[in-house]
């Protein structure tokens, strides 16, 4: 299927909205998405969009992702309104699809759920959730390692380590767990991943 929109296109989009550091992490996703996805099944044209796009409200502050969200009619659970930050994925996806007019429904799950995962979700929102941990900016050592294991394991192994370091490290920063994050880990080992 095609997403209808062009490349070069999201890059000017997303130059004019965010931070260099922040251009520079998507393109990195983008880049590892890309190299991932044949591991997923998934076609190369639908990475690029939900890879640059993901973070575009990310240096949003609280108030602002709040209002938007609102706006937007984006149910906010307690845990958000108690961390706007974790909105910028659902801001996001409904910023695009108003002003770059995107509809695909893999790409706005993706770009929603790539700060928590979720149960239930497609392999591109699978592959973005994974993406955004392991690109290669990402210095810190877990992000590392899995970097090198990212081609070896299965690629839904893969994403429960993912999800075990994403909880791992909300627990270490003292932030509050997503139900859905654990959700999300509790699906796959209830699949028998390990
Ligand atoms: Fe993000
Ligand atoms: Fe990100």
């Amino acid at each position: 299927m095609s997403t209808g929109f062009n490349r070069n296109d999201i890059i000017s989009y997303l130059r004019e909205h965010v931070s260099e550091t922040r251009f520079q992490h998507c393109l990195g996703v983008e880049e590892i998405g890309l190299q991932l996805a044949p591991r997923f099944n998934l076609p190369q044209e639908l990475i690029p969009p939900a890879a640059l796009l993901h973070d575009l409200c990310r240096e949003y502050d609280p108030e602002l992702l709040l209002k938007l969200a609102g706006n937007f009619g984006i149910v906010i659970d307690d845990i958000e309104k108690a961390e706007p930050l974790l909105l910028h994925g659902a801001v996001a996806a409904a910023t695009v699809r108003k002003e770059l007019g995107i509809e695909h429904p893999e790409i706005l799950e993706a770009i929603t759920f790539h700060i928590t995962g979720a149960p239930n979700i497609a392999a591109l929102a699978k592959l973005i959730f994974i993406a955004d941990f392991i690109e290669p900016g990402r210095t810190y050592i877990v992000s590392r390692q899995l970097r090198e294991e990212a081609f070896r394991i299965e690629p839904e192994s893969l994403l429960l380590k993912v999800y075990n370091h994403t909880l791992m490290f909300v627990l270490n920063q003292g932030y509050l767990f997503h139900p859905r994050t654990v959700a999300g880990r509790n699906e796959l080992i209830m699949k028998g991943i390990r």
